[in-house]
């Protein structure tokens, strides 16, 4: 079978059996392709509350799955492959937390969306990297306690310095590969290029950057700048898929070393197997979890879309 001969197969077989196919924008080109939505993890969120398909697809990460159980309970949730988890994710566990807020009661408990269902189903709100500021802005409360990804929060704090806020101390083992000596050694390289990161990288590299934000951010404002070359600080990925949406523009890696070993374990056969029924892995969430979890994420749509 060929790359375009398993691709028409998946696009006929996801219709016959009303499956939606979501893919984070981590995920390889040949699998964007055969996809109904790409996007970051606040956009994901928001077609996994909308999809009409019964069954949904997630090629992804864990966690994401779950979110898309949570929000759908009533559907069949696949993840494209049963080892794709977030290390970051399953960094802290509940009792941790739990400790946390009776340490600081007078605090809110932001969540970012890279965390389990488990650990959601004791926290406020949720946040995406897109969604962050805004939604810590939009919280009354000026005691923000931020899990798991510090760089991520300290971030967010740096953009919102009204508030106080207290940080644990996790984050992306992919994201934090990127040292300020990489940016040093690619504006040699690339001195017309603008810097481009995510978020989850490391303050002292988050310093250099021309513009910072998730995933979609960073595509669309590479799309709409009117440079013409860009060094790209995540997943390499991403600077793959710039180079089909611009190919008269020119996309370098910060750092060779940014590649999510999780995200890539999905391959477009995964896919083919999960659509014939074949692959993947159902996710099962209880009742009670699903219920507790799901509040924090609905406030985070609530707040992200006001
Ligand atoms: P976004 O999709 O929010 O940009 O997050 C990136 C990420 O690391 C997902 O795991
Ligand atoms: Fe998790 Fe980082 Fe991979 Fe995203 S890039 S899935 S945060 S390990």
């Amino acid at each position: 079978m060929t790359t375009r001969d398993m691709q028409d197969e998946i696009l006929r077989l996801k219709k016959e059996n009303d499956i939606c196919i979501l893919a984070h924008a981590y995920q390889s080109h040949d699998i964007w392709e055969v996809a109904d939505y790409v996007g970051d993890s606040f956009g994901l969120s928001e077609q996994a509350a909308t999809a009409p398909q019964k069954t949904v697809l997630m090629c992804g990460v864990r966690f994401m799955a779950e979110t898309v159980k949570i929000l759908s309970p009533n559907k069949t949730v696949l993840l494209s492959h049963p080892e794709a988890g977030c290390p970051m994710a399953d960094q802290i566990d509940k009792e941790l937390i739990l400790q946390m807020k009776d340490r600081y009661p007078d605090y809110t408990v932001v969540a970012y969306i890279n965390t389990t269902a488990d650990l959601k189903t004791v926290c406020d709100v949720c946040v995406t990297s897109s969604s962050a500021v805004k939604i810590v802005r939009k919280i009354e409360n000026p005691n923000i306690l931020f899990v798991p990804d510090c760089n991520l929060g300290d971030w967010v704090a740096k953009q919102v310095p009204d508030k106080n806020f207290k940080l644990v101390q996790g984050g992306c083992p992919t994201h934090v590969r990127m040292r300020a000596q990489d940016v040093e050694k690619a504006r040699k390289s690339h001195p017309d290029a603008l810097l481009l990161l995510h978020p989850e990288c490391h303050p002292t590299v988050t310093a250099f950057a021309d513009y910072v934000g998730s995933t979609t951010g960073i595509m669309s404002y590479a799309e709409k700048s009117e440079a013409k070359e860009f060094i790209i600080g995540t997943e390499n990925s991403i600077v793959q898929h710039l180079q089909f949406k611009c190919p008269d523009k020119k996309f370098y890696p910060l750092s060779r070393d940014c590649v999510c070993n999780n995200m890539k374990l999905t391959t477009l056969a995964d896919v083919y197997r999960c659509v014939k029924g074949t692959g993947g892995e159902e996710i099962h969430l209880n009742h009670d979890e699903i219920i507790k979890a799901r509040k924090c994420i609905d406030e985070m749509l609530r707040l992200g879309n006001e």
